[in-house]
């Protein structure tokens, strides 16, 4: 069994996303191990605790970047997990926390990565004018929305688009990729070659 630690900072759609994704056996051999939130107001962590998970929020409290990730980590080993997803998780994570973790930490990111890392990637792909967008799942390393891709789902960015409507459309197609990519790197069926993510051959 896969024990699995969340981190997320907001409304935790793509939390639900896999949490449902384990539900009906697209995610198998995986369960929840511990949700963490470094805001206790989250939405997703009271989601969390609604279905009966571990929900635990570690806010920074004005501590240091890697005191506060001390004890996130000390927290997921506690839990035994074993594979890290950052779901909407509004904090970069100190080099000691990635460490804790090699290749075990995976990241969504609304865009078409390398194309607008960041903060509010939806709105730069929109007003840079992209006529193709979408989303990436990724393993994480030190440098921002930077390891090696694990998936990626393209969208269509319409005429009469706004910001808004573009991020729905993104967000329904991270429902779907982040589960999926879950399910390839715990397979156990793919390798990561330089930067490309690749089947055992
Ligand atoms: C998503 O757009 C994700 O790609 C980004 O933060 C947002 C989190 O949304 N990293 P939610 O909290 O999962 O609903």
């Amino acid at each position: 069994m896969h024990d699995l630690g969340i981190l997320l900072s907001g409304r935790g759609s793509n939390f639900l996303a896999i949490a449902d994704a384990i539900a009906s056996g697209k995610i198998p051999n995986a369960q929840i191990a511990v949700v963490i939130s470094n805001l206790a107001e989250a939405p997703g962590l009271a989601a969390a605790r609604q279905r009966g998970l571990n929900a635990i929020a570690i806010e920074a409290n004005g501590r240091k970047r890697a005191e506060h990730d001390q004890e996130i980590v000390a927290t997921l080993q506690a839990h035994k997990v074993d594979l890290v997803c950052l779901a909407g998780y509004m904090r970069l994570l100190s080099p000691r926390f990635i460490q804790a973790f090699p290749q075990r930490i995976l990241n969504i990111h609304p865009s078409l990565l390398p194309a607008f890392p960041g903060l509010d990637a939806q709105l730069q792909a929109f007003e840079f004018g992209v006529q193709v967008t979408g989303c990436t799942v990724h393993f994480v390393d030190e440098q921002l929305d930077h390891g090696p891709i694990i998936l990626q789902r393209s969208v269509p960015v319409f005429e009469d688009d706004d910001p808004h409507s573009l991020a729905a459309r993104i967000l329904k197609q991270e429902h779907i990729a982040y589960p999926e990519a879950i399910a390839r790197v715990l397979s156990g069926k793919y390798e990561t070659i330089g930067r490309r993510y690749l089947p055992k051959p």
